[in-house]
């Protein structure tokens, strides 16, 4: 009997230690953002856009709004290269205007945006789409490199990938890259990676998301990303992560992985389509592949996931669904 009471102090202690290490070590910013009434989500996934319109960004834009509406969205995700063809030269760039306030102006899209870096972006003035500036211009702009996104029933990490891409550094060509706060890349990589980890093991929510610019598995353009499929898909793999969604590759893709539950979903189609342009390299597990534009949308509910994809003219291409035990294993 003495055991029963020694038990509950022992655990307790061991929680509080637990949480004091987890909170010591993670440094990721937290953003808490509430479900709907009912419990569920829904948002809006693009990537690859800021073309000050051109290349049908505002008719992708204007279809996002209609289906933004229809579905109540509650924020839009950009997979980031945010403005072409070199990110922003400053703060005051008025491609931010541009390619950002002035396209996306239906009302359904007046909610919050979270948005990463794409490399793109980091051909530019990076830290300038960081800067608290930019939410004075338009409220809706949240860019941080890499951050989590909390509704309780999904969890979404953000991970900052490009500094991931060793030919960046290694064989840059004309491209010069704003790699300040990353160097050295290999200790950014490192602890990025550890926190990557930290947060999924930590999170109890029903559905955990990750969001980085570059693809793991691609049969795009740029095909799959080594570095990431080496680095950081075990840590997916191993923490039940249900999808990793991307842009990069100027295409709506759909891939299952061969050895676990992870869909990898590409929503980079937010403007500049690269048609025709794919790699008949890796194609395992492929389900869906577009090489037009359009965007992605994503319902979730303690239950079921059910992610849209959508050409330049509101058309749904494709359709995932994906149904979860009631009961928790919590
Ligand atoms: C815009 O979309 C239309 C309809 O799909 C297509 O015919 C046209 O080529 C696209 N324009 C550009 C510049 O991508
Ligand atoms: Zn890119």
């Amino acid at each position: 009997m003495a055991g029963l009471n020694v038990k509950p102090i022992f655990l307790l202690s061991t929680i509080i230690f637990g949480l004091w290490v987890l909170h010591a070590s993670a440094e990721l910013q937290r953003f808490e953002h509430p479900s709907k009434t009912d419990g569920s989500l829904s948002f809006l996934v693009v990537g690859d856009w800021g073309r000050r319109g051109a290349y049908n960004q505002s008719e992708v834009a204007f279809q996002m709004g209609k289906v933004g509406e229809k579905l109540d969205i509650d924020f839009v995700i950009s997979t980031g290269d945010n403005f072409y063809d070199n990110g922003l030269t400053d703060q005051h760039d008025t491609a931010f205007e541009e390619s950002f306030t002035n396209i996306y102006t239906a009302k359904s899209l007046q909610k919050q945006w979270y948005s990463i870096l794409g490399n793109h972006d980091y051909r530019g003035d990076a830290l300038a789409q960081l800067s608290p500036v930019l939410r004075q211009i338009d409220n809706r702009w949240l860019c941080l490199r890499s951050f989590i996104v909390d509704s309780e029933l999904v969890e979404i990490l953000f991970v900052d990938t490009s500094p991931f891409v060793e030919e960046y550094f290694s064989d840059p060509g004309e491209h010069r890259y704003d790699w300040r706060d990353i160097l050295p890349r290999e200790s950014y990589v490192n602890k990025l990676l550890k926190d990557v980890e930290l947060v999924l093991k930590e999170s109890t929510a029903k559905w955990k998301i990750v969001v980085g610019h570059h693809a793991i598995r691609s049969v795009g353009h740029h095909g799959d990303t080594l570095e990431l499929m080496k680095l950081l898909l075990p840590i997916l793999q191993e923490n039940n992560v249900d999808f990793y969604m991307n842009g990069h590759d100027h295409c709506l893709e759909h891939i299952r992985d061969t050895q676990s539950p992870i869909q990898f979903l590409t929503s980079g189609a937010g403007s500049k389509a690269w048609k025709g342009d794919f790699k008949m390299g890796n194609k395992g597990g492929l389900i869906f592949f577009y090489d037009g534009q359009g965007f992605m949308s994503v319902q979730l509910t303690q239950t079921d996931a059910n992610i849209e994809f959508y050409d330049v003219s509101g058309k749904v291409l494709h359709r995932l669904i994906t149904s979860k035990q009631l009961h928790s294993s919590m």
